[in-house]
């Protein structure tokens, strides 16, 4: 398995160009599945598991090409077409490796009127239930069981008549599931205390350009009018808030100043007060977004919320900016019953951090040591590359492929602002 190895003390400067937005593709490449002509989707980040749909996608019989590009170039484009679907079962060996392919059952219940797809099963941050992505569905008409790790939904002859649902807690993907399953149905369907991130707000867009009738769009009470087919269409994914905030993380923490190129600041205003409150100056520019941190950091005290809160995606990497702050920071995670797992693995690094439940105590420390470390899960593995950069001497990240989930030719991007960093494999 692939390590990275850095140096750090380096201070970070220069342009970083942002990917497009992993969790925002992910929902995207299953609206193939909504109808028979070509979709074509550009600035879609090459990451593992966007390789992962694609494969998963494939096996449904929807062809997927990707388009020249120069290999220089961050993102891809590529073209499916459905024009046909061979199988509407997605089986666990590929489930398990991705859970997000849980955001097939949606558009197949819509395209097939049936879809049978594995348990996700669990992960590293907490046990990710579906029931709302079934509830949902339940609400817009669908039949659901359970049987031997599978989950299958079927629609009443006709297709589902659409139909209402009030979310109890924020779901991003059972959100995005009830979309892509109800852009198709028969009737009307509304949804209340649905997700507003900026990545269903991307869905809903690209759903609109391929004929759908969806109001309300990035509020929390949207109502979509079902319409009897879909059309291709070309769209560009959006750029990858987390990942800004990441390296916006990653130059504070080295008192570096950074342009991060394709960043748009209305969509990550959270992560940039708080950046701010941490002492950082954050600007938008006409490229992007500039970072610069050329005074003390100093503490923040902020729990994780759905959009517009502070993204939870982001708490980990805050964390270890946090941990050179001047004082001390309270941080309470309320959207993940695990998200600490990074806390440990900063501590080898002489951050000096104790953990209460959801609530983690961070006392800002003078200096951090590099350390050989183990990454647990996509964002942990963020935050100790982040503590790394500051970090007295060598820093050794192992299981880099939790890193590969969601960054794109991370060490390259790096190296772009004078970051000392190394990928090996085979550790
Ligand atoms: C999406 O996951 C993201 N993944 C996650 O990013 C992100 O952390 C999360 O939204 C919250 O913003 C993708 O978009 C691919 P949820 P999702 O449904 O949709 C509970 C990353 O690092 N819940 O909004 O799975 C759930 O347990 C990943 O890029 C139920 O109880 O998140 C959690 O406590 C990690 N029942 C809360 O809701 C359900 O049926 C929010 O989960 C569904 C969710």
């Amino acid at each position: 398995m692939d390590k990275i190895i850095i140096t750090g003390g380096k201070r970070l400067s220069g342009t970083i160009p942002i990917s497009g937005a992993k969790n925002s593709a992910l929902t995207l490449l299953p609206c193939a599945l909504l109808t028979d002509e070509p979709l074509t989707l550009r600035n879609l980040p090459r990451l593992a598991d966007i390789d992962g749909f694609q494969h998963l996608l494939n096996q449904f019989g929807v062809s997927t090409t990707i388009a020249g590009n120069r290999p220089g170039d961050f993102g891809r484009v590529m073209t499916l077409e459905a024009p046909r679907i061979t199988s509407s079962v997605a089986p666990y060996e590929l489930v398990r490796k991705m859970r997000a392919s849980i955001l097939v059952l949606g558009p197949m219940l819509a395209r097939m009127g049936e879809a049978t797809v594995s348990l996700p099963g669990g992960c590293a941050i907490g046990n990710r239930p579906i029931d709302l992505h079934l509830k949902v569905l339940e609400a817009l008409g669908a039949e659901i069981e359970m049987a031997a790790g599978y989950v299958r939904a079927r629609a009443p002859d006709g297709g589902l008549p659409g139909g209402r649902y009030s979310f109890p807690v924020v779901s991003v993907g059972a959100t995005e599931n009830a979309l892509m399953a109800a852009v198709l149905a028969s009737g009307k369907s509304t949804l209340h205390n649905a997700a507003r991130e900026p990545e269903i707000v991307d869905l809903c867009k690209l759903l609109v350009a391929m004929g759908a009738q969806i109001e309300g769009i990035g509020t929390s009470d949207i109502t979509i009018h079902g319409v009897p087919r879909l059309h291709g269409a070309t769209y560009r994914v959006m750029s990858d808030r987390i990942e800004a905030g990441s390296y916006a993380c990653a130059a504070a923490i080295t008192g570096g100043e950074i342009t991060l190129q394709h960043a748009v600041i209305e969509e990550m205003e959270a992560t940039v007060q708080a950046l701010r409150d941490a002492g950082v100056t954050v600007e938008p520019v006409k490229e992007g977004i500039h970072v610069a941190a050329d005074g003390p950091l100093r503490a923040v005290n902020l729990s994780t919320a759905p959009y517009p809160g502070f993204a939870t995606d982001m708490q980990a990497q805050l964390m270890a900016l946090l941990c050179r702050a001047e004082g001390t920071s309270v941080l309470n995670e309320t959207i993940f019953e695990n998200r600490y797992m990074h806390v440990p693995e900063l501590g080898r690094m002489g951050a000096n951090i104790e953990t209460s439940g959801r609530t983690a105590i961070v006392q800002g420390v003078a200096q951090l040591t590099g350390a050989e470390v183990m990454a647990t899960d996509l964002r942990a593995s963020m935050s100790l590359v982040i503590a790394g950069l500051a970090a007295e001497g060598e820093t050794q990240v192992h299981r880099l492929y939790h890193l590969d989930r969601g960054y794109e030719r991370l060490e390259e991007k790096l190296a772009l602002v004078g970051a000392q960093v190394e990928r090996v494999g085979g550790d």
